[in-house]
Parts: C-alpha cells; sequence; structure tokens
C-alpha cells in the first residue's frame, strides 16, 4: 500500500483527504492519505526521519510551508524562490520539495475564467502573506505587471523586491487607485473568511472586463467575490486553486495524474 498525508498543526480542517481519497477510489489503487497533526516539537525529527516514516509523500499545510523548504534536500525552483512548500516527495533517497499552490492558482483561473490573463491591465494582490507569494510569483511568470497592496507596507516591499521591474508595492488602503487600471484582482488575506471582516474595495471603479478571484473558498462566495457579482464583474471562487494543487503531489505519490472534475468539486463543496 502506498501512504501519503497531509501535514501540519492544526490540520483537522483540511479537505486534502476528501480529494485524495476520491482519486485513489477512482484510479482503484491501494493507496492511504490521512491527516497527520505534527506538534511543533516534533516537526524537526519528523523531516529529518522522512525516509523512514513509510510515506511516498506528502502535503505540507500552516504552519510548516518554510520549515519543510529548508528541510528537503532538493528544491525545485519555485520553492526556492519563495521560500515554501507543498509538496514533498523522496526521490533517490531524498526528501524533495514542490510548491503547487501558484500551479493550482492558475489552474483554476484557466478553468473557470478562460482568456483572464489576456485582459490589457495589471494585477493588483490583496494582501503579502505566505499564498500571496505563490500567488504573485504566478502573476509574474503569466507576464502581469503585479502591484501588491497590504495591510503591513514592510511585507508587500519585501515580496515586491524579489521581482524587481515585475511588481510594486503599496499600502492597502491604496487598492482603489490601483483598481481603476486592473485587469485582474486577487484577494490573498483572511478577510472575507467565515464572517470576518470584509476587503474595503470600490468594486465600481473596477474595468468592466476585470476578472475578479479570492483564495478563501469558506464561504465559497465571499463578501469580496459577492460585491464583484452585483457590479456584473466575472469572478473565480477560491475552491478550484485547493483542487489544482492537490494534481502534482498526488501524480508524484501514486503515479496516475488526476483530473479535476466536476464531480470532485461538488464533492468538495458538499464537506464545506
Ligand atoms: P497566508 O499564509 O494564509 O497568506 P499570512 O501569511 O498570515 O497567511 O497572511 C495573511 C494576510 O492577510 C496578510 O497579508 C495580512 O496582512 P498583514 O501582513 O498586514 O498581517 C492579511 N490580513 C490578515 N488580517 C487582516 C486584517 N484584519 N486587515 C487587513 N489585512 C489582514
Amino acid at each position: 500500500m502506498i501512504r501519503a498525508a497531509v501535514i501540519g498543526w492544526p490540520v483537522s480542517q483540511s479537505r486534502s483527504p476528501l480529494i485524495h481519497s476520491h482519486w485513489l477510489e477512482h484510479f482503484g489503487i491501494d493507496g492511504d492519505y490521512r491527516r497527520l497533526a505534527i506538534e511543533p516539537d516534533r516537526i524537526d525529527s519528523f523531516f529529518a526521519r522522512f525516509a523512514d516514516s513509510g510515506l511516498a509523500g506528502c502535503n505540507v499545510t500552516i504552519p510548516y510551508k518554510e520549515i519543510a523548504a529548508r528541510a528537503a534536500g532538493h528544491r525545485q525552483p519555485i520553492v526556492e524562490r519563495i521560500g515554501a512548500a507543498n509538496t514533498l516527495w523522496m526521490e533517490n533517497g531524498e526528501l524533495c520539495a514542490d510548491n503547487t499552490d501558484g500551479v493550482g492558482f492558475v489552474a483554476n483561473l484557466d478553468e473557470r475564467a478562460p482568456g483572464w490573463a489576456k485582459i490589457p491591465g495589471e494585477a493588483l494582490v490583496l494582501g503579502a502573506g505566505g499564498a500571496a507569494a505563490a500567488v504573485v510569483d504566478a502573476l509574474v511568470e503569466r507576464g502581469f505587471m503585479v502591484r501588491i497592496v497590504n495591510r503591513t507596507l514592510s511585507r508587500a516591499e519585501a515580496l515586491a523586491e524579489r521581482y524587481p521591474g515585475r511588481a510594486s508595492a503599496d499600502v492597502l488602503s491604496a487598492a482603489n487607485r490601483y483598481a481603476v487600471t486592473a485587469g485582474f484582482i486577487v484577494n490573498t488575506t483572511s478577510l472575507g473568511m467565515k464572517g470576518d471582516g470584509a476587503i474595503d474595495l470600490d468594486m465600481s471603479v473596477v474595468p468592466s472586463d476585470a476578472v475578479i478571484t479570492d483564495i478563501v473558498y469558506v464561504p465559497l462566495v465571499t463578501p469580496f467575490l459577492q460585491a464583484a457579482t452585483d457590479r456584473g464583474l466575472r469572478i473565480a471562487d477560491g475552491l478550484g486553486m485547493l483542487l489544482h494543487q492537490a494534481v502534482p503531489g498526488f501524480a508524484r505519490w501514486f503515479e496516475r495524474r488526476p483530473a479535476v472534475t466536476p464531480e470532485l468539486r461538488a464533492l468538495i463543496e458538499a464537506d464545506l
């Protein structure tokens, strides 16, 4: 039996077991994917002894994505660039690390908002945390000029500095100014999650052909996405990013490339 897991602290919120179990069943693979809650004082030894864990690999969630990147002996270029990993596997006796959040983000938009990257204008990213790092990297790769706005300016600046001439930083309250010329806007902050405060962005200034997305997927339609919908803008919710980021890990561990189907999406939606 091939075993994989998602590790985190806490990890009970993770929907990854539902996704991978669905694919295991679909392919009829003798495999197992489960949540593994690892206490902070055990995480270093967990990585050090990974080869003896019986796992083919794992996904990594909060708060271990940075530690995972450092613990790996071999890192994909994206992990080197953003310093965080969400997918690990063993290869030739070495722990290898990838970060699939960016490819998941892009695949979701390609599926839910075709043509999103060809709309004239800049990309406006709200937030500058761990999730924003993967999103900004993917947007620069797609050729966007990226405006990063964040409550804490220094975090936005540190992120923008990685992409000279391709990204700039400003305070969160400047969002409306950049929204006027944006072709694409994404919320990567935790605002809007389960009734938290909402993003203060005036959708009436946003160009009518812009695409709006949120990486928050509980609720599926955040107040931010609802405001965009009310204004008649095209939106993509955040659930697809979660589904698509899972594909490369499954393909590595179980050696079959799964698809993100409407059936899978409905299964996870029913669990939100
Ligand atoms: P993640 O890895 O999920 O991105 P994170 O690194 O803690 O989590 O980042 C959370 C993001 O949400 C940050 O951009 C954070 O802004 P700060 O860098 O200023 O902390 C943003 N955020 C969280 N709560 C917020 C709030 N009440 N108002 C505005 N921004 C908020």
